[in-house]
């Protein structure tokens, strides 16, 4: 894909102008009827970007005069958005859709829609309008931006509308949004993916990478460090693609370089980062730039330069080590984070234990594992896979029992410290009620009052376990 600026349409002010006059139209709709403002009912499967998404069918939502709630029953619109990663993923979907079934009996007036990565299929589609009846709407990610006229056909026309055409993705700029706390916030710099990694979905449902403009992304950050969000998490799926696409040249270390710029008392996170474009010039930027985190996912999926290879993941076990090496030369305290994909068609168990060596070695303070899922359509799917499940099980504990003891060793080494931390919530364990993050993005409870949510503060770690550590606020 040579010019992805002739496929990504960028959808046009008076576009969203468009849109936004749909939402004034069913707003007008709601404000008559008798019960007060329809609720609107969202959940979310899958990653950040899915959840950004959710944000602003949400601020879409908003603007239609809805209210929300947190109790499907009492709904009068639900909105799913969708997750097609693994095979799991979709199971619960399906599972969540089919009961739906009975509250639409109950609620005739109920909308259901369904939206997201798996609603970007075609077989998903099909299935849902043959199978799941009560199913009003489907879209794909690349229509998001023009739910209020799909809502309104529905409203209006009294009849399904599915929208799952592969437009080869968009950019709409200037979407509302509802975003969840005041504390953080995501930003999604760029979407889609060129990477065709053989067991992945992405590429298909979220057609090619097309990046935002630096000036709308400045802009949105600005804003949020204005309005006292501390952490801003820049997403896509291979941040170190963004601006390639763009008529003005600028990589992802210019990037985090202009966005480091903005005053405030803030950070800068992003995922995910992809080892084969990951290098030198990200590292020195990220050390450089004091609002960006020292953190990096750098998932690499494998420890064995044979299976990378069968992935197409485009780098091997010992350039993936040299980039970690380098990473860590400009950052000593840089705190690592991987994704593993075990069983793998064809990975025999020494291969899989290339994997565990490969964590041992890099000693990540922790690690998002899965068991390998066949996705339709993708390449992965097709090749042989003579390891059986509970093979592939043993081989996953092995990789789990290692990560979690090198977890629990980093995390004792935090013990006695003492810790910048951002308070970003409750935790809801009455002895440290308070949830935090350090710089390098570990999570910390924390004892101390609600008033400094919000804030920075030092922390004294007093205990640790695997998945966190414990702390006093000073
Ligand atoms: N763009 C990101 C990953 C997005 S998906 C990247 O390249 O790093 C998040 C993770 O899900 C992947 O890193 C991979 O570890 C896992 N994953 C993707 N497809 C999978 C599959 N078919 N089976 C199991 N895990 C999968
Ligand atoms: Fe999937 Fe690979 Fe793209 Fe990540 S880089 S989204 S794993 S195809
Ligand atoms: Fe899932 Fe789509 Fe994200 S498939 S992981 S929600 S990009």
């Amino acid at each position: 894909m040579s010019d992805t600026r002739e496929t990504a349409k960028r959808i046009g002010a008076e576009e969203i102008e468009r849109q936004k006059q749909f939402c004034a139209k069913i707003r007008k709709m709601n404000e008559g009827r008798p019960g007060g403002p329809p609720l609107a009912y969202t959940q979310t499967y899958g990653c950040q970007q899915n959840v950004a998404d959710s944000q602003r069918l949400m601020g879409m939502l908003r603007e239609m005069g809805c209210g929300f709630t947190q109790d499907a029953r009492a709904a009068d619109i639900i909105v799913i958005n969708t997750c097609a990663i693994r095979e799991n993923a979709e199971k619960k979907v399906f599972g969540v859709v089919g009961q739906l079934v009975h509250a639409k009996e109950k609620n005739p007036d109920l909308t259901i829609c369904l939206c997201g990565c798996m609603a970007q299929q075609e077989v998903v589609a099909n299935k849902i309008k043959q199978s799941y009846r009560h199913v009003d709407l489907v879209f794909g990610p690349q229509a998001l931006w023009k739910f209020p006229e799909l809502l309104y056909g529905v409203y209006t026309e009294k009849k399904r509308i599915f929208s799952i055409a592969d437009e080869h993705g968009s950019i709409a700029e200037g979407l509302p949004v509802v975003r969840e706390s005041g504390v953080k916030a995501w930003v999604s710099i760029m979407y889609g993916c060129n990477n065709f990694c053989s067991y992945c979905i992405v590429p298909y449902v979220r057609g090619r990478e097309r990046s935002r403009e630096a000036s709308d992304i400045l802009a949105e950050v600005r804003g949020l460090v204005e309005e006292g969000y501390r952490e801003i998490t820049l997403l896509g799926q291979n941040v170190n693609s963004y601006g390639k696409d763009l008529d003005t040249p600028m990589d992802f270390a210019d990037l985090l370089r202009e966005i480091d710029k903005i005053p405030g008392d803030y950070l800068i996170r992003f995922m995910t980062s992809h080892p084969k474009d990951a290098g030198q010039k990200l590292f020195e930027t990220m050390a450089a730039c004091s609002h960006v985190a020292k953190q990096l996912h750098l998932p690499v999926q494998s420890g064995c330069s044979r299976v990378l290879k069968a992935m197409n993941r485009g780098y091997t076990r010992e350039q993936y080590l040299e980039k970690v090496r380098m990473a860590r030369e400009a950052m000593p305290e840089i705190v690592l984070t991987s994704d593993i994909i075990i069983g793998f068609p064809g990975e025999t168990e020494e291969e899989a234990m290339e994997t565990v060596s490969l964590i041992e070695e890099v000693r990540y303070d922790a690690l998002f594992t899965f068991i390998y899922s066949p996705r339709p359509g993708t390449p992965a799917a097709k090749m042989p896979d003579p390891a059986s499940r509970a093979e592939k099980q043993v081989w996953f504990d092995k990789l789990l029992d290692a990560q979690n003891r090198i977890s629990g060793e980093l995390h004792r080494a935090y013990v006695g410290r003492t810790v910048r931390v951002l308070v970003d919530g409750e935790s809801g364990d009455e002895a440290w009620p308070l949830s935090s993050r350090t710089h390098g993005g570990r999570l910390v409870h924390l004892k101390g009052g609600r008033e400094l949510i919000g804030r920075y503060v030092e922390a004294r770690v007093t205990d640790s376990n695997t998945w966190a550590l414990f702390g006093e606020a000073l």
